[in-house]
């Protein structure tokens, strides 16, 4: 692996850290304390290319690699980690599963406007029954000849109100398992499609969490990705890559609060010198900044695998299951360095740890990312 970042690299994290803190930064608190989605941000995230980054520009893409995904991420969600979610879902789950698997009719029909961020996706996989045991789910996708008949409900929806198209996994064949489970494609409005109240979250509260509820929804049958069956592979391929873009948020909401640590540390005084003069300030930094960059290489090194074409799912499960404790580790002791200033909203780590332990849980928790690795492993 080059460690070596290319001058587009580099030009895709400036523009991502300038927009970070021009747009995203001034308004962040207020979004969160009251649960209110970035809209206008992720519009302009769109225009700027945001949205679809690595999306083939012949569907309105960016054309960009997985690394530029990851560096635009990390930048992205050391501001706002509400903001990255919809960024991620709608780049590695929603683009990237259609371009992959999708027909050409429905990459013209819905990539090209998911990779302008003209409209937004969201990936329904997670029901109340059923989160990390994901075979167990129960809604149903009757074959009814030309359409499939859509019944039951998914949980837990990132964008569940905010998205024009979803993509909703469901079991058409219980008795085949996992290959009668199929990923069908469902636009906003459709009749018997329902969304429920926004989730009252901990964390990532500008992102809008919903469940939906599908009654008699009628889905043609050209909205089916993939061959009949393949709806739970197309789901755990497409978070294979989803894991790189979560870990690269919690790289990024690790890094977010170490600057602010480093730079508090500077400024505030005790016992006569900036507390940065104290040893044990010392060295949360330096335990701050050295796994933070361990982080940040198994992100890359993950993104590198997938941009060469290699197996990515190890390390991008590895990615996201250290990057995910790095960011938890780390913002609670940049909380600790802040002292009580920590505690408030004003300085922004209160936010950020609220905001890390969700990389812990979604896209698979850290307990199913242990059990994704140790069974490459163990192969
Ligand atoms: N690519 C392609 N196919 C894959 C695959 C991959 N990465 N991983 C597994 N498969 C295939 C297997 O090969 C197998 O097919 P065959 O039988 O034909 O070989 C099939 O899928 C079933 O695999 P398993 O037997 O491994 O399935 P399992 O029931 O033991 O479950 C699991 C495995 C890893 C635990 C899986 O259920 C899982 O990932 N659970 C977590 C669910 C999850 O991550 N949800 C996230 C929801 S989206 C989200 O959260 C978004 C957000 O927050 C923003
Ligand atoms: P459970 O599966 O019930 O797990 C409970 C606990 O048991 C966990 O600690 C888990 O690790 C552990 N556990 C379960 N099985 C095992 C095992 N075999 N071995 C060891 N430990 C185990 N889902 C979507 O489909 N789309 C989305 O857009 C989406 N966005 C989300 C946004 C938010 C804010 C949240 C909170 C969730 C979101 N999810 C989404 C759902 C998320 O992916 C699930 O919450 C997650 O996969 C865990 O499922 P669960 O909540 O049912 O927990």
């Amino acid at each position: 692996m080059n460690f070596q970042l290319t001058e587009e690299h580099l030009a895709v994290q400036a523009a991502a850290r300038e927009f970070a803190q021009n747009e995203l930064l001034p308004g962040v608190i207020e979004r969160d304390e009251h649960q209110k989605f970035p809209a206008e941000q992720i519009k302009k995230m769109g225009e700027l290319g945001f949205m679809g980054m690595m999306v083939d520009p012949k569907y309105n893409g960016g054309g960009m690699d997985a690394v530029s995904y990851v560096l635009a991420m990390e930048e992205i969600s050391k501001v706002d980690a509400s903001a990255s979610v919809v960024m991620s879902v709608n780049n590695s789950l929603v683009c990237w599963g259609i371009e992959q698997y999708g027909t050409e009719e429905q990459k013209q029909k819905y990539l090209t406007r998911l990779a302008t961020g003209e409209i937004i996706g969201a990936f329904c996989l997670s029901e109340p029954e059923a989160g990390s045991d994901a075979t167990s789910q129960r809604t149903t996708a009757e074959d009814k000849g030309d359409y499939y008949l859509l019944n039951g409900t998914k949980n837990w929806i990132t964008n569940g109100s905010t998205a024009s198209v979803y993509i909703v996994i469901a079991q058409t064949d219980v008795a085949k398992g996992h290959r009668g489970i199929n990923a069908l494609i469902v636009e906003r409005g459709a009749e018997g499609f329902v969304i429920g109240p926004k989730e009252n979250k901990l964390g990532i509260r500008g992102s809008d969490t919903h469940s939906l509820m599908f009654t008699d929804v009628k889905v043609p049958k050209e909205n089916r990705i993939g061959e009949d069956g393949f709806g739970f592979k197309f789901a755990m391929s497409t978070l294979a890559g989803g894991r790189i873009g979560i870990a690269s948020q919690a790289l990024g909401i690790a890094s977010g609060a170490y600057e602010l640590a480093v730079k508090y540390a500077k400024e505030r005084k005790a016992f006569g010198v900036e507390i940065a003069k104290h040893q044990a300030i010392q060295f949360k930094l330096a335990d701050m900044a050295t796994n933070i960059e361990a982080a940040r290489l198994l992100c890359l090194q993950a993104a590198h695998d997938k941009d060469t074409h290699q197996d990515y799912g190890k390390s991008g499960a590895m990615a996201k299951l250290f990057a995910s404790k790095v960011a938890m580790e780390t913002t609670v002791e940049a909380v600790q360095v802040h002292g009580g200033y920590g505690f408030v909203k004003e300085y922004h780590v209160e936010r950020l740890m609220r905001d890390a332990k969700i990389t812990q849980i979604y896209e698979g928790t850290s307990e199913i990312q242990k059990i994704v690795i140790s069974r490459e492993l163990l192969k």
